[in-house]
């Protein structure tokens, strides 16, 4: 049975963009999905094809076990919907955005009252609630739209970068706000510029670029296939970084990345603590000081990085039997487009 969230082979082109390539998606119910991708990768194009807002060239997608193309009205009812792009009512105040809300989804008065209260105290705007819209900063309203997309606690959610542009407070109160969600039952599909907030909220994720799916897995799975754990240094003077790189080139098992402004050296790494004592000794020997030194496990930042940073031969490898590569020089075309615009 497919999820609450199901899409098959969703295909939109734009003129000669294809913002969406054949995404496949499949969301249990009552789980997050993080996606992840570079600008322009087709995140926005997916949220809006889901939420009834934009027609696909082709694919099917079941949201809520209800046909998004054959039925979107009924979806409609089932879903809720924070955009990019924060969208209020300029000439109400927040208080009124919010019970407007309610009483479009057929709420009574009482309780569209006692939401609106509940959410913008949540949200940290009791005090401007009684303000428009339009006297709001911009980490007001995108907090006063996440309110209102929460008014009426649909089974489905969509966000998309909720949390881009908010302070971390209000970071931290949307979290607590979307785990409550999903402890009470609700599926809901992310997506996100931050990585370290996919980690923590979802449990699985998605990664997508030219509107493909090209890598898909809980974190930790991801994290497992950038490969193992890094050794990161901080060598002392900058004039020691050359040799730093070598020796780690030499005792790694990958490319030695540098940041030379704060003088860090990362480089994958097989053998554990055993091999941190022969990295720390080797540099030693060369005389090279340290300032820093330690083993981590790569990050989502890491699998971002190696997954889209390479993404041309990628889309090609399949990472989920993504289909065969495309013919090249799409990935610029959608640059140029961008650039354009
Ligand atoms: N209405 C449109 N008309 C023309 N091109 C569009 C339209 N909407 C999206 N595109 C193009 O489709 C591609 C995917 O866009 P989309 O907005 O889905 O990206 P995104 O992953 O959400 O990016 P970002 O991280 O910047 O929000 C881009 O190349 C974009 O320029
Ligand atoms: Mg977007």
């Amino acid at each position: 049975m497919p999820g609450a969230i199901y899409a098959e082979a969703l295909v939109k082109t734009f003129g000669d963009v294809r913002a969406l390539d054949g995404v496949d998606l499949d969301v249990p119910e009552g789980t997050v999905l993080g996606l992840l991708g570079p600008n322009g990768a087709g995140k926005t194009t997916t949220v809006r094809v889901l939420t009834t807002l934009l027609r696909p060239d082709s694919g099917r997608a079941v949201v809520a076990g209800i046909d998004v193309l054959k039925h979107p009205n009924q979806v409609r009812h089932s879903i809720g919907l924070s955009g990019q792009f924060a969208a209020v009512d300029e000439y109400l105040t927040g208080r009124e955005n919010l019970r407007m809300v309610g009483q479009l989804y057929q709420m009574s008065g009482r309780a569209a009252r006692a939401r609106a209260d509940e959410l913008l105290e949540r949200f940290n705007l009791a005090e401007a609630a009684d303000r428009t819209a339009k006297t709001y900063s911009g980490g007001m309203r995108r907090r006063l739209d996440l309110a209102a997309a929460l008014v009426v606690r649909p089974p489905v959610m969509f966000m998309d970068e909720p949390t881009t542009g908010l302070d971390p407070r209000n970071r931290q109160a949307l979290w607590d706000v979307i785990e409550e969600l999903v402890a009470g039952g609700t599926t809901l599909l992310l997506t996100t510029q931050y990585l370290e907030e996919a980690d923590r909220l979802a449990h699985d994720i998605c990664v997508v670029d030219h509107g493909r799916v090209i890598a898909r897995g809980t974190s930790d799975q991801l994290k497992a296939r950038t490969g193992g754990e890094r050794v990161e240094v901080v060598v002392h003077a900058r004039e020691h970084i050359t040799t730093a790189r070598e020796v780690l080139t030499g005792l790694g098992r990958g490319e030695t990345t540098v940041e030379e402004h704060t003088r860090k050296l990362t480089v994958p790494v097989q053998g554990g603590a055993k091999l941190l004592a022969e990295v720390i000794r080797e540099l030693d020997l060369r005389g090279i000081e340290i300032d820093d030194i330690g083993l981590r496990r790569p990050t989502l930042d890491d699998v971002f990085i190696s997954l889209t940073g390479h993404a041309a031969q990628l889309t090609g490898e399949g990472a989920d039997g993504a289909g065969p590569p495309q013919a090249g020089g799409r990935g610029d075309a959608l640059m140029e487009k961008e650039a354009a615009q």
